[in-house]
């Protein structure tokens, strides 16, 4: 090694030592006749002194030196003189003298500030993100990304799970998402697919009779994107055999509690994680993924007397709607900006309006002792005291809160809801850091409606199994039909998503069919399954995670792109290497494709 130590594993025992040391100029103070240099490398930053009475010569050579210059330095551990030592960092007691130094290379000025965590914008990162890869930020999350992927693979070991491979080049896999398809050259105008999941293949590994697999598995979706996805990203992806779904909770649970208390020991961990059916967590929070770490749950309001008889609730009833209300702690004091706020929120997700009703005065106060004139609500010509009162005693709100109420057909009120209870735990700082809130969400609806497509999909992946007792719905009701599909969920973001799969090659074909496949179709995309399953499939369910959701939570960081060293920008492009890129027309040719309009870069 052209270094002896890391700079910052020196501190005051180290005193009296020689070391050579090599690293980027973080910083460059003059002071007083010497040079100070912050010298960086991957484990800290240590300070180096050159004094020309002692070294004229590397003095002068060091009075070059700039930010990112690459240098080797030889020189003597020493204490720093009285008064001078940084208790920020780790060798903050002491300081090298130099006597030797060689310039390894050196830096054009960087476009960003490489020494200090200021806001830079994020295309110009992006670019250099071998530059922003040397900030502190980046290099703790790819080191916390790396701790995690090792403990999931040491862990997994342990419980004898097989980490196997598969293909990257193969036939498309539904994840509801466009493919990436890759022209084949030997056959022209024949395509492979890149994986949207390994999950075709992972199930043909339990018919292969590996029983337990495992895979760090790249995934591809052509799709839109959002701070929590991304066009390539990376999942924990595995599958057992004779499993059923408690098995796979206990776990997943299992991994990621111990995950958490041995990489992010500071993280508070709530268990055990609960286990609530989908119709309970859209019914108690108005998402499929709730965010656990704040109550603020949704009640039905419907049958509380009076509220139905008001003039705007009445129509909604008639037609078979509900009423639910949140509330928000200490809201009487939003003010109508706010509000407009709050009702632009609930919009969003296709509600009508929303009925607020602020309770105002002292938090102390009881709640009988509130007058009609501490209401305060756009609607209050039409409420009464008694009213208000009722249904703040059923959603448990207390003077100085604000009821949120929204009426409407069910799923509308609930989605609509619990996107005002998520943007109020934001607004209201009820989403502690510190905290990961996991819970199992169980029972998805087999199947959803697609209005393009008229036509029923599956709501997860074709080779979810049904709950087999309800498969006399099929006909009839199929949107009735619950599924053996299960997510598991941490601080509002969906984490990882499994099911228990289908392993009998007659009830596979039945839903595919049900699903719009002809006969043909089956067999041309999915024969080579549908075969497997007819050679003594086992009973099998597995799950995956996202790495990067998971890597990102544990960092506190809001978009996936953080955790990732070499990401796609929101509109799927990579900045540093500018691709995709236009390609040379042989190269077209090689492969058999022409393209109509070239659109010039
Ligand atoms: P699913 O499609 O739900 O299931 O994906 C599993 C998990 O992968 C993560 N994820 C993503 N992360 C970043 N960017 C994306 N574009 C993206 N899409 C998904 C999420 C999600 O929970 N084969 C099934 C799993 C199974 O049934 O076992 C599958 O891929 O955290």
């Amino acid at each position: 090694m052209l270094k002896t130590h890391n700079c910052g594993e020196l501190d005051s025992a180290s005193v009296g030592e020689e070391v050579t040391l090599a690293g980027w100029v973080n910083r460059r103070r003059d002071h007083g006749g010497l040079i100070f240099l912050d010298l960086r490398d991957r484990s800290g930053i240590v300070q180096v002194t050159f004094d020309p009475d002692k070294n004229e010569a590397i003095y002068s050579v060091a009075e070059e030196l700039r930010s990112e210059w690459v240098v080797k330095i030889e020189g003597s551990v020493s204490s720093r003189p009285d008064g001078t030592n940084n208790p920020n960092i780790s060798s903050g007691e002491i300081e090298i003298h130099a006597h030797k130094l060689e310039v390894l290379n050196k830096s054009l000025n960087p476009p960003f500030y490489i020494n200090e965590e200021s806001d830079v914008d994020e295309s110009l990162r992006l670019e250099y993100r071998y530059l922003d890869l040397r900030r502190d930020r980046m290099y703790s999350n790819i080191l916390l990304r790396h701790n995690v992927v090792k403990f999931i693979r040491d862990f997994l070991d342990d419980q004898n799970f097989l980490e196997i491979e598969t293909p990257i080049l193969m036939k498309s896999t539904p994840e509801g998402a466009r493919d990436y398809l890759v022209p084949s050259r030997v056959y022209p105008g024949h395509f492979f697919a890149l994986p949207q999941s390994p999950q075709q293949l992972k199930q043909l590994l339990m018919i292969g009779g590996i029983e337990k697999y495992f895979q760090i598995a790249r995934c591809f979706r052509d799709e839109d994107l959002r701070a929590d996805r991304q066009p390539e990203f990376t999942q924990l992806d595995l599958e057992i055999s004779f499993v059923e779904e408690a098995d796979i909770f206990e776990l997943v649970e299992e991994l990621f509690t111990n995950l958490v208390s041995e990489i992010t020991p500071e993280l508070e961990l709530a268990g055990p994680f609960p286990i609530m059916t989908y119709e309970e967590s859209m019914d108690r929070f108005g998402s499929d993924k709730p965010d656990l770490r704040f109550s603020m749950e949704l009640t039905d309001i419907t049958n509380i007397n009076g509220l139905s008889q008001m003039d705007v609730f009445q129509s909604v009833i008639d037609e078979n709607g509900i009423i639910k209300a949140i509330v928000a702690p200490g809201g009487s004091k939003f003010s109508r900006r706010e509000i407009t706020e709050l009702t632009e929120v609930v919009r969003s997700r296709g509600a009508k309006g929303l009925l607020t009703v602020a309770i105002e005065g002292d938090a102390q106060t009881s709640l009988s002792d509130v007058k009609m004139d501490d209401i305060k609500s756009p609607l209050s010509k039409y409420l009464t005291v008694g009213l208000v009162k009722d249904i703040a005693a059923k959603v448990e709100a207390s003077v100085g809160d604000m009821l949120l109420i929204v009426a409407g057909e069910r799923s509308i009120v609930d989605e609509s809801l619990g996107e005002l209870r998520n943007f109020l735990g934001d607004k209201l700082e009820m989403k502690d850091p510190n905290k990961l809130n996991f819970a199992f969400i169980t029972e998805f609806p087999l199947f959803q409606w697609s209005k393009e497509r008229e036509q029923w999909e599956s709501t997860h992946h074709p080779f979810t199994s049904p709950k087999l007792e309800e498969m006399h719905l099929l006909d009839e009701s199929p949107g009735d039909m619950r599924s053996r599909a299960y997510d598991c969920v941490l601080n509002g973001y969906e984490i990882a998503s499994g099911s228990i799969r289908i392993h009998e090659r007659e009830l596979q074909e039945n839903l595919l069919r049900f699903i719009g496949y002809s006969q043909e179709e089956m067999e041309g995309r999915f024969g080579h399954l549908l075969n497997a399953l007819s050679y003594g499939a086992p009973p099998h369910g597995g799950i995956a995670a996202g790495i990067d959701r998971l890597v990102a939570v544990l960092a506190g960081e809001p978009n996936i792109r953080e955790v990732i060293p070499f990401p796609k920008t929101q509109t799927s492009q990579d900045l540093l290497t500018k691709a995709p890129s236009l390609v040379d027309v042989q190269q077209l040719q090689d492969i058999g494709l022409s393209i109509n309009d070239i659109v010039e870069e």
